[in-house]
This record gives C-alpha cells, sequence and structure tokens, in this order.
C-alpha cells in the first residue's frame, strides 16, 4: 500500500495557493470580488465591486458612513459612489487615518491594491481629478 494521498494533496493545495497568489498579483480587484460575489455580479466595473465589497457597509444607501454624511453634509453629499469632489490623496488619507466616525482601515483589511481601484471608482466623476 502506498501512503502518497496525504502527499499528493499537500501539493494540490500547495499550486492552488500559487495559483490564487498569482491571480492576485495579476488583478489586484480579483481577491475582493471572490469575498463579496453578490457585489461582484451586480457591479458594472471591477472597481465599483471593490468599493461596494469594501466600504459598502457603511458607504451604500443605508449605512452608517452614508447617513453620518447626510447629517454633516446633505443629500448631494451623503453617498460616496455619486460624489464629484472627492479627490485621490483625500480619500487615501481617511482610509488608512480614519475620520471621525470611521475607523482606520489597516492593508491587512483592503490592500494598497484595492484602494488604487476603490480611487479610480469614487474619482471617476470628478473632472478635477
Ligand atoms: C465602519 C463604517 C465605515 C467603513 C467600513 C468605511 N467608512 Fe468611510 N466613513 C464612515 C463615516 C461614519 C464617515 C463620516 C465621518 C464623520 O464625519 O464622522 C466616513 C467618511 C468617509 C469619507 C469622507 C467624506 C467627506 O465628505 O469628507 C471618505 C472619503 C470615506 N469615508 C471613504 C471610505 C472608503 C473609501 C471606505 C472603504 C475603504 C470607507 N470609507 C469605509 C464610516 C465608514
Amino acid at each position: 500500500m502506498i501512503k502518497a494521498g496525504p502527499i499528493a494533496l499537500a501539493l494540490g493545495l500547495l499550486a492552488a495557493g500559487s495559483a490564487a497568489l498569482a491571480q492576485n498579483a495579476a488583478d489586484p480587484t480579483a481577491r475582493a470580488r471572490a469575498d463579496f460575489p453578490v457585489s461582484a455580479a451586480i457591479s458594472r466595473s471591477p472597481d465599483e465591486a471593490v468599493f461596494r465589497a469594501r466600504c459598502g457597509y457603511c458607504h451604500l444607501e443605508m449605512g452608517f458612513g452614508t447617513l453620518t454624511l447626510m447629517k454633516a453634509q446633505g443629500p448631494v453629499k451623503a453617498l460616496l459612489a455619486n460624489r464629484t469632489d472627492l479627490e485621490g490623496d483625500y480619500v487615501r488619507a481617511v482610509v488608512r487615518s480614519g475620520l471621525l466616525g470611521m475607523p482606520a482601515i489597516t492593508r491587512a483589511e483592503v490592500t494598497d491594491g484595492e484602494l488604487d481601484a476603490i480611487v479610480r471608482y469614487l474619482t471617476r466623476n470628478n473632472p478635477r481629478k
């Protein structure tokens, strides 16, 4: 009886793991889209899918961030996805350092590649970006 089963399984898992890593290096949005398949399915772009997956639970319609911005700045500025005034450096600073009611978000939670995608999405309607 040859006991190669566990070794073959381990090698298979290793190969699958490196394939996943290689895929993430090629496409930084892949991890977020895999984590939240529903967001990926309803988004019009991979960048939107990352925003929905990583920021959506506070910044979609009924989120705490949306409601806080609604009170502080009114309806035009409440939904980040509709904003035309957001600048990349500002979004990056708020995400990494936090802002009042919003906690700082680490690179383990949102990678630099994911933040790039989020910034592209949130600044897409800013004529001055
Ligand atoms: C836990 C909830 C939460 C999460 C998750 C969250 N935010 Fe926020 N965010 C807030 C709150 C609350 C505010 C309003 C801050 C305040 O004024 O108290 C805010 C404010 C902001 C602002 C400032 C808007 C302005 O007009 O000044 C930006 C930009 C922002 N968030 C981006 C993001 C991005 C990008 C993500 C995802 C990477 C994210 N947030 C995730 C809660 C959150």
